[in-house]
């Protein structure tokens, strides 16, 4: 076929006129070169209420002539089983760590008890196995899992360890929609990797957050066959730094149906959605205009370095490059076939309603400020300390924490435990595809960020959760700062700052 869009991001350090030229900035020549398309990986299902999960290293051929080492989960060379949970269920995941380093696996987006939360302190050493049970909480939507080991988190991800979460739930099971696993449910993990010259990932270098190969569930140059009909997209950021904003070639309509915590209240459509390092969101589009044998590009398109929330000063990105991209470039090549015979064929009306938290309820507020700068960032200059908290919250408290973000960069603040509510960006309403639950949310440089949640059901004086900015390089610099959900604040020893030592 015809490429009207080159397959693969530019390069995100281009520097026009020449300053900074110290490092290397010239983009891979092998990913310009035009390969033929590859079939998108769906990554198959792991259900039930045992399961078993065990991380690995592997070869994978990605570039010609020389295969790169991966990691990935159950035998998969990148990557993981999608876990399929029922709201309310009691599972217990079997972790094991096969690798020669220590790992971590955390359930990104889920409420249940810190210590199964699989943060830094849940450490699996190499060999061990780590089995958390939990009580499945969340609303029917999109989640992940990734390893969360201090200092490691970047290399982990690179190497390919991650899988999604599809939580099932009754409300979104009455509702007509697409749920046919990897025929008109479609998951889809975006993000990009460096090769260096011999075929290794690379993530250690300054260059290495904004890769110029893209991988769709792992797969470079990815395409897909979808009916023509309504198709659901489950869409995880898994970048290191880079932002996404989304499209179709055609600029067609599509429609917001989740946030990262389950279900909007109505579709809400869109022709562009910017999706940033950690954050999901699904998405319904109408195919049925499209003849079968035709075929639609899936685009990222160009945010420029100004990501136009209103009421701010525009974003100007990193000194040398934008998080977002400066060229359209496609993610999948959609290739039309037939309608199946059971299939949606209008859009719902309505979805669900959300009870958040509301102002009223508000009984702490909390103030954070990015700090520091390139190349560690923090949070109120504090780098991240696993044997100090940094806040602590009453059990059952809604809190309203606001972000600053008065430093050279844009982040993308995600916290444990909750789902939360945004309620302001700086002095403005958040646009309606934020409206809903959110466990991770993007902070341009010069704004803030107001949310409300509540800390509910789990407690502990030992085991906090994280705060921290999903950008791993950031994370694993320190950005990241943890609180304890306690039963009785008062009665905790604290040292002479009002923290505990962990
Ligand atoms: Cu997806 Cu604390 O992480
Ligand atoms: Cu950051």
């Amino acid at each position: 076929g015809s490429e009207a869009f080159p397959a693969q991001p530019p390069d995100g350090k281009k520097d026009k006129k020449g300053g900074k030229a110290g490092k290397s900035k010239t983009s891979d020549p092998r990913a310009s070169k035009v390969r033929p398309f590859q079939d998108l990986w769906i990554p198959p299902i792991l259900e039930g209420k045992t399961l078993d999960l065990s991380l690995a290293k592997y070869q994978r051929l990605f570039l010609e002539d020389k295969a790169t080492p991966t990691y990935g989960y159950n035998g998969h060379k990148f990557w993981g089983p999608t876990l399929i949970l029922n709201q309310d269920d009691t599972v217990r995941i079997n972790v094991k760590n096969e690798l020669e380093e220590v790992t971590t696996v955390h359930w990104h987006g889920l409420h249940l008890p810190a210590a199964t939360d699989g943060g830094p302190h849940q450490l699996i050493q190499p060999g061990e196995t780590w089995s958390p049970t939990f009580t499945v909480k969340n609303n029917a939507g999109t989640y992940w899992y990734h390893p969360h080991p201090h200092e490691k988190t970047q290399k982990q991800l690179t190497l390919g360890a991650g899988g999604l979460i599809i939580i099932r739930d009754p409300i979104e099971a009455k509702i007509d929609l697409p749920r046919t696993y990897g025929i008109d449910d479609i998951p889809l993990v975006l993000s990009s990797r460096r090769f260096k010259t011999d075929n290794q990932f690379s993530y250690e270098g300054d260059n290495d957050k904004y890769g110029d190969f893209l991988l769709a569930n792992g797969t470079m140059d990815a395409q897909i066959s979808l009916p023509a009909q309504f198709v659901r997209l489950r869409i995880l950021n898994a970048e290191i730094e880079r932002g996404y904003e989304l499209g179709f070639a055609d600029n067609r309509t599509f429609y917001q149906i989740a946030t990262d915590g389950g279900l909007v209240e109505k579709p809400v459509p869109l022709k562009r959605l910017k999706l940033m390092v950690g954050e999901r969101v699904e998405l319904l589009v109408d195919l049925s205009d499209k003849d079968p044998q035709s075929s639609l590009d899936l685009m990222a398109y160009n945010a420029g370095q100004s990501f136009g929330f209103p009421g701010g000063e525009p974003d100007k990105g990193p000194p040398n490059g934008s998080y977002f991209n400066d060229k359209d470039f496609r993610i999948l090549r959609i290739n039309l076939t037939a309608p199946t015979q059971k299939r949606v064929t209008k859009l719902p009306e309505t979805l669900t309603v959300n009870r958040f938290p509301s102002e009223s309820e508000v009984s702490t507020r909390r103030n954070l400020q990015v700090t520091a700068g390139r190349p560690r960032f923090s949070f109120d200059n504090k780098f991240y300390d696993m044997h100090s908290t940094n806040q602590i919250v009453k059990l059952g408290a809604v809190e309203s924490w606001t972000i600053t973000n008065n430093n050279i960069f844009g982040h993308s603040f995600h916290i444990h435990d909750v789902q939360f509510k945004i309620v302001a960006r700086g002095n403005e309403a958040p646009a309606e595809y934020e409206r809903g639950w959110k466990d991770t949310v993007y902070l341009p440089r010069g704004k803030s960020v107001t949310f409300l949640a509540k800390f509910e059901d789990y407690a502990s004086d030992t085991d906090p959760f994280m705060y921290h900015c999903h950008m791993a390089n950031h994370e694993d610099g320190g950005m990241m700062g943890q609180f304890l959900v306690s039963k009785n604040p008062a009665a905790l020893k604290k040292d002479a700052n009002g923290m505990v030592r962990i």
